[in-house]
């Protein structure tokens, strides 16, 4: 089967083609992504009007472009799975009306894609050995969701942020900090090499019996370090990214292990922006092996983990009535056995 994918759902217009032969076997066959986040750089965060204009602009050509590789597409696609949600409405409608238009014109089922539901079938493109039950980690800047997927389409909701996301906690100290929007990659970078952690900022939510985090706090505490009468030099800035990154982390992977073994997990599945970050994904992996785990840790490919449209043509193959986010989170035990 093949899939045309397309994601508009905040500030990249993403076009995809993906042939499924089995959820073991997923091949790329394009993936193409425009960002206007240069644009939103300047502002030092996305207007939504902005970005929705410029879908308008990318998306006819970034969906041309995908569909090179195909040498008949109104033959080759079977199906087009477009993101519905979540995201910036003015956003989402420019994928859905374009989906729309190409689903009409062709004759082909249109297969509405949970963006979330996308994060984790990064992990699925290409060949993966990936086993059920699995724990799925979802970090992005809109979320930071705790899953339980018994099988496909089978799917419980654990826990979530209750304030901040993940993402949203390294973009609003990037703020603090004058860094570049999104301020993720950058306090990656600033951060590499430092091995002490001078801050030693709190760990929310670490110990709470549930699977919920909570970040907000470590934006507070990364102000106070701020307002302090020293110069914020770059050492010391490197320092807060650090010490940031490692708190973060610490929450995050110490509550889902703790998940993965509460539920016998096979597999940890990592997916969303933040999970582009090569010390989470090592830090992630050494946490595993430390505890003699034999659960096997998946991470997509790093360009797969920020938002593209491969991701959505992905899950559509694998989509249900059963996989509403909003359903899901909101019942949590009413699509598991
Ligand atoms: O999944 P994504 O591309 O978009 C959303 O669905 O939100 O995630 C974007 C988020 C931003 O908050 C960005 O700062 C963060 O992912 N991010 C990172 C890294 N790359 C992107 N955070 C930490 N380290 C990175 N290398
Ligand atoms: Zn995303």
């Amino acid at each position: 089967m093949t899939i045309l994918g397309i994601e508009t759902s905040c500030d990249e217009t993403a076009a995809a083609v993906v042939k499924i032969e089995s959820d073991k076997n997923i091949e790329l066959l394009s993936n193409i992504v425009a960002t206007s986040l240069s644009l939103h750089a300047k502002t030092g965060g996305i207007i939504p009007e902005v970005a929705a204009r410029e879908q308008v602009k990318f998306i006819i050509p970034v969906i041309e472009e995908s569909l090179k590789v195909l040498k008949d597409p109104q033959r080759e696609i079977d199906a087009i799975a477009v993101t519905v949600g979540p995201g910036l409405i003015g956003s989402l409608l420019v994928g859905v009306e374009t989906a729309k238009a190409i689903s009409y014109a062709w004759n082909k089922p249109i297969i509405p894609v949970n963006h979330l539901f996308g994060h984790i079938y990064a992990n699925f493109i290409g060949e993966n050995k990936i086993e059920f039950p699995a724990v799925a980690l979802i970090v992005s800047g809109g979320h930071t969701d705790l899953v339980l997927i018994k099988n496909h389409g089978r799917i419980k909701w654990l826990g979530g942020t209750r304030d901040d996301a993940a993402g949203e906690a390294f973009d609003k100290t990037g703020r603090l900090l004058n860094l570049p929007y999104p301020a993720g990659p950058e306090i990656e970078r600033l951060a590499t090499g430092i091995t002490k952690d001078v801050y030693n900022f709190p760990r929310p939510l670490i110990s709470s019996d549930d699977y919920d985090f909570s970040f907000s706090g470590l934006k507070t505490a990364v102000l106070r370090e701020t307002q302090k009468n020293e110069q914020l030099n770059t050492e010391r800035i490197s320092n807060i990214c650090y010490s940031l990154s490692e708190a973060i982390f610490d929450v995050l992977i110490k509550k889902t292990l703790r998940a993965a073994n509460e539920y016998n997990a096979k597999s940890i599945l990592l997916g969303g922006g933040v999970a582009a970050n090569q010390t989470l994904r090592e830090k992630f992996q050494l946490s595993i092996i430390n505890n003699q785990s034999p659960i096997k840790l998946f991470v997509p490919e790093k360009r797969l983990c920020t938002d593209n449209a491969a991701m959505i043509a992905a899950a559509a193959y694998f989509n249900n009535e059963e996989t509403d986010w909003q359903k899901i989170s909101a019942n949590p035990e009413l699509y598991f056995d």
